[in-house]
């Protein structure tokens, strides 16, 4: 069942009208389900659960409150984690050292040595100067790194530009074709010890076929591996596949079919797969709830100004993402308009000439599919405090991220004395 749903003629998240968490938090304010995080790991849980012990490492990425970190923690998840500061956050939502997968383009000796004293699954190499630190940082540690080389499988991931990463002109990974000899040269780093390949195509991904290209082309590069002597045990293969954004556009593929096609291309691999996915698990468990400040003329329709702007929710402006909106109590009757941040940029709007339920000022209304990289692309822009987060389980809520007030936010900066006066 859909989370957020109408009953009695207002909107609720699970078993708590919207209303009460705008009345008590006040607005903007993003808002979790504790159930839609529940129901899509279970989903994607049983949908692998052919797999011989797959590792589901959520990338923290997609939305890092800590207390999302715990409830997904609390369901057996592990942890995709990309810096230093997601690796601490990791450790304090509950997830055990040996579920967390470090992955990034650009780990320092500093996030690597937090790493390794403190316990991971594997890191996800990205170069092989990348290697040759981790194995200095290892040595000097008296640790050994385990690691996966990331590949880049040169597919068209066919998402948004911004967010497709397996192309060979995209940073990530090493060529397939450099593959065999990088493996070479890590066999000889000491402080390191090789355990598999790793890829990620992209976020977003509405078709399994560049997914599935990828995937065969990892499992001939394990065979070559093999093949040359080394031993390959884990197979990463990363995050990607998309949630439904827009009703009237086809849905992406489920997490059976997804699981279906992983099984059927990577048979015979003797590995341990492990997947990484951020979207999929808190997409569609979150909504931004905003209030209407006015409703402003315009040429041919009218401007809805909400109190949400850019710099709480960036993913229309950065790539002219589609949100649903709606009103927390529908009138019945709609009307065409630009729906528009206060933010002094032509970019802050969130739809245009869209038929959305008619609303006037003071009217409550909801952005949809908000779970992930939404509140953690947030930022201060306009001087706006960053936007609090509420978890809701059942007809229980808590504030989960106090808003930021601006004295917390004016309290990091210094003015130099010189320029007092
Ligand atoms: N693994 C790696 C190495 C990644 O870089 C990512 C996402 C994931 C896993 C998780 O991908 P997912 O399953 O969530 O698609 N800000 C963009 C999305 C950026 C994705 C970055 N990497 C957006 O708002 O669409």
């Amino acid at each position: 069942m859909d989370p957020f749903h109408l009953h009695a003629g207002t909107a609720h998240c699970e078993e708590l009208p919207l209303r009460v968490i705008a009345q008590e938090v006040g607005t903007p304010v993003y808002v979790y389900s504790t159930a839609a995080m529940r129901s899509n790991v279970r989903a994607l849980q049983s949908a692998l659960a052919g797999l011989d012990d797959p590792l589901i490492a959520y990338a923290v990425k997609a939305n890092p409150n800590t207390a999302v970190l715990a409830t997904l923690a609390a369901e057996g998840l592990g942890a995709d984690i990309v810096s230093g500061g997601e690796y601490q956050r990791a450790r304090a939502g509950g997830f055990p050292a040996d579920k967390i997968v470090m992955s990034g383009v650009g780990k320092t000796t500093a996030e690597m040595a937090l790493a390794l004293n403190g316990g991971l699954f594997q890191f996800n190499l990205e170069s092989l100067p990348e290697a040759e630190a981790l194995s200095q940082v290892a040595v000097e540690l008296g640790k050994t790194a385990p690691v996966a080389f990331r590949v880049n499988p040169d597919v068209a991931a066919g998402s948004h530009a911004k967010i497709s990463t397996g192309g060979a002109h995209n940073k990530f990974g090493i060529p397939v074709a450099e593959a065999p000899a990088a493996f070479d040269r890590l066999k000889e780093l000491p402080g390191l010890e090789i355990k598999g390949v790793a890829v990620h195509i992209g976020s977003q991904l509405t078709s399994l076929q560049p997914l599935e290209a990828a995937f065969a082309r990892l499992g001939e590069l394990i065979e070559a591996l093999r093949s040359r002597g080394h031993s390959i045990t884990t197979a990463d293969l990363g995050g990607g596949l998309g949630v439904s954004y827009d009703p009237s556009i086809e849905a992406p593929p489920s997490a059976a079919e997804y699981a279906a096609m992983v099984s059927r291309v990577t048979r015979g691999w003797r590995v341990r797969l492990v997947f990484e996915p951020g979207r999929l698990i808190v997409g569609n468990a979150g909504v931004l709830l905003t209030e209407v400040i006015r409703v402003k003329n315009g040429p041919s329709h009218p401007f809805v100004v909400i109190d949400a702007a850019m710099n709480d929710l960036l993913r229309p402006t950065l790539y002219d993402a589609w949100h649903g909106i709606e009103a927390v109590v529908p009138r019945g009757q709609t009307m065409r308009a630009d729906v528009v941040g206060p933010v002094c940029e032509t970019g802050d709007c969130f739809a245009q000439a869209r038929t959305i339920d008619r609303v006037e000022a003071g009217d409550l209304m909801m952005i949809r599919t908000v779970g992930a990289y939404a509140a953690t692309m947030g930022s201060t822009y306009n001087s706006r405090p960053l936007t609090p987060e509420v978890l809701v389980d059942g007809d229980r809520w808590a504030v989960v991220r106090e808003r930021q007030s601006i004295e917390s936010m004016m309290a990091a900066e210094k003015i130099p004395q010189w320029v007092r006066r």
